[in-house]
């Protein structure tokens, strides 16, 4: 079965709003594993603006699951990982000004320095992925880099998949099937949600791990608000 990774960035995001600890990660964490997720994904951006390197550190001790720590192999970001440790790194070529990740790696062109890093934290085992385009070149190139898996960048599915053009998955399918033939896993991640998320695992052969954060936070509020709502009022009532 696909495993499901919560990212956790969009909970740091809101605590930082008020400048406390409410919501508190460590807790959101612990309750995302014991609600039945397979894994805890965290972004540190250089900035911190959501999560932040010391949250990494904090997380360590209570994962039961499984951690993924996601960012740009800056050498700071290399330096945390090999600190905490964590099961699983997944590199992204994202600029320090970027909104989200919007790009997959060029793993042609930077494949020296990926063979480098990916190298060295394998010498820690850690696992490590690579997030990519649906491009068989850019996949047989990450391939050669020595990382275990890539994680396929699924924003222009969910878009298309948005406008009900189901076909979008095509390439996905294909570069699951190249990705497992050349022996590595295949993980997928950005913009899944509840809306595609069944479509596009049933479609996907060998599919690992998907890592999903904006959507299924904006959904936790969704289906949470009349629970929550209901409390308040019975409270003002007594
Ligand atoms: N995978 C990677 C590499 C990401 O950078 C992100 C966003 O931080 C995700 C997955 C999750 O995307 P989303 O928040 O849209 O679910």
């Amino acid at each position: 079965m696909t495993k499901l990774s919560v990212n956790i960035n969009k909970i740091a995001t809101l605590r930082n709003a008020r400048g406390g600890d409410f919501p508190n990660v460590v807790k959101s964490a612990i309750d995302i594993q014991n609600f039945g997720a397979q894994g805890i994904t965290v972004h540190p951006r250089p900035d911190e603006r959501h999560i932040r390197y010391q949250d990494a550190r904090d997380l360590k001790p209570i994962i039961s699951t499984e951690f993924n720590i996601e960012g740009n192999p800056i050498p700071k970001f290399i330096d945390l990982v090999l600190e905490v440790k964590p099961h699983q790194v997944t590199l992204v070529p994202d600029s320090v000004d970027a909104i989200t990740s919007n790009a997959g790696w060029d793993t042609v062109t930077n494949q020296d320095f990926l063979k480098e890093v990916i190298a060295e934290f394998k010498r820690n085992n850690i696992r490590t992925s690579i997030f990519i385009d649906t491009d068989f070149k850019l996949i047989e190139a990450a391939a050669e880099t020595g990382a275990d898996r890539v994680e396929l960048y699924t924003e222009e599915f969910a878009l298309q998949y948005d406008k009900g053009n189901k076909k979008a998955v095509l390439p996905y399918v294909e570069s699951a099937k190249l990705a497992h033939k050349l022996g590595l896993g295949i993980n997928a991640g950005h913009d899944l949600s509840l809306h595609n998320i069944l479509y596009f695992s049933k479609k996907i052969p060998f599919l690992d791990e998907v890592s999903i954060g904006h959507a299924l936070i904006a959904e936790s509020l969704y289906l949470g608000l009349e629970n929550v709502i209901n409390q308040y009022l019975y409270k003002l009532s007594l």
